[in-house]
């Protein structure tokens, strides 16, 4: 893609133009953009922010798609932070391992491998781990905790070259990366030639379930270019012959979903169950039609209307209130309600490089978390909400001082 980006026209999965917008926030920076204080002057590339419903296939995608070499190729996002990131990666190593029987001749393949999290976890079991990533920042980081890195894209050509290099793959993992990428059918043609006869392919992405039913609109931005239910997403892996056989509910990024598929095949499937409930509860929700993400928006609205109430009420009564948490959705949040320096001093974030930057578009400042302690500020606003308990836990001083969190979503909440 030479263009900034392009408009999605047809659906990425079933290719039908019966495409539905809503929830459409208008136009943003990328927001992982942070600028350094001399670029505030300049004026940021903005993008169109909306969502388009397939009535045929029922998959939520964004309208468009912006150029992935703008977004990608310096990535910053390190998961590695947070603690229950963590676990949950260790979890996921440890169910793969025990329950497939690797051993120290298994090939195990990671998409989207960031600074290799997830693979350190599977290097401690002694299994021969090989990430793939497009960005050459992150790869570095991962050759230095001895992850072997190809830095690329994966489609299905590097997928080849990758068995030709490595052998076929007994397990890959693509770990909150599929919603990243616009083709869907090379990701899964590459699967498909990449995975070992008995292979097992695990992925895991925000369920949309969940993000509609607890608010969580902030979550859409335009690294995320797909919002699945389980019903597209078995339309997309059918094609490719591959069959879900693992099923799991997480609560990390507000609520995703932990897939295991395998080839099509005759043994027993003791996920069939489970997949058709979700598909009942899917439906239930109306995430079949256009009805419930209508009253989704809505919600939406009525959010930024009742938060923005609270807040600025509180500037009328001079209360000091910061950020906690300068992560993507709060960019999202504070850009489409406007909240900007006259409402959030700064937002504090335990990032280094984040610290001394400033938020895309309404550029509040950022600094690290031991600002709290000295500033003793009245409220924090929690946009970081997926890890509140987590920071709650950790600022303990400036509650038992007095201090109040408030976090925005699913609904508002003061603490
Ligand atoms: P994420 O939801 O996109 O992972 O972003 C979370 C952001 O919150 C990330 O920039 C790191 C920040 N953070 C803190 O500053 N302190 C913390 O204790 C945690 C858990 C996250
Ligand atoms: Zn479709």
């Amino acid at each position: 893609m030479k263009k900034a980006y392009r408009d999605v026209e047809k659906c990425r999965i079933c290719h039908s133009r019966r495409l539905f917008k809503f929830l459409d926030l208008g136009s943003m920076p990328i927001p992982n953009g942070f600028l350094e204080r001399d670029k505030l002057k300049t004026s940021e590339q903005k993008f169109e922010l909306a969502c388009l419903f397939c009535e045929d296939c029922c998959l939520v995608q964004l309208s468009i798609v912006v150029n992935p070499a703008l977004m990608f190729k310096n990535y910053v996002y390190i998961p590695s932070m947070a603690k229950v990131m963590m676990n949950n990666f260790g979890n996921l190593a440890f169910q793969i391992y025990k329950e497939f029987k690797l051993n120290k001749s298994s090939l195990v393949v990671d998409i989207g491998s960031n600074d290799g999290s997830l693979l350190t976890f599977f290097k401690n079991f002694e299994v021969k781990v090989l990430g793939i990533d497009p960005a050459k920042n992150l790869a570095k980081l991962a050759e230095m905790k001895g992850i072997p890195t190809e830095v690329k894209f994966f489609n299905a050509r590097n997928a080849k070259q990758i068995v030709k290099k490595y052998g076929k793959a007994d397990v890959i993992t693509a770990t909150n990366v599929i919603a990243h990428i616009d083709n869907l059918h090379q990701v899964f043609e590459g699967v498909a030639s990449l995975l070992a006869k008995d292979g097992v392919f695990v992925t895991e992405f925000p369920y949309l379930v969940d993000l509609i039913k607890k608010n969580e609109f902030d979550t859409i931005y335009h690294e995320h270019l797909s919002y699945f239910s389980l019903k597209p997403w078995i339309k997309l892996i059918s094609l490719y012959g591959f069959e879900i056989i693992g099923v799991q509910r997480l609560l990390i990024h507000g609520g995703s979903i932990r897939l295991i598929h395998r080839k099509k095949s005759r043994k027993s499937n003791k996920a069939l169950n489970t997949v058709k409930y979700l598909l009942s509860v899917e439906e239930n929700q109306g995430l079949y039609s256009t009805k419930a993400l209508i009253d989704f928006a809505r919600r939406i609205e009525n959010l930024k209307v009742e938060l923005m109430e609270l807040l600025t009420d509180l500037k009328k009564k001079r209360k000091k209130i910061i950020g906690y948490g300068a992560a993507a959705k709060g960019n999202v949040l504070t850009n489409y309600f406007g909240i900007g320096t006259n409402i959030l001093d700064y937002i504090v974030d335990s990032t280094p490089y984040k610290q001394g930057l400033f938020t895309p578009g309404v550029h509040i400042p950022v600094y690290g978390e031991s600002r709290i302690a000295k500033d003793r500020p009245d409220y924090i606003l929690i946009l970081a909400w997926n890890f509140a308990d987590e920071i709650i836990e950790k600022e303990r001083e400036f509650k038992k001082n007095g201090g109040k969190f408030i976090i925005p979503i699913p609904k508002i909440k003061i603490v």
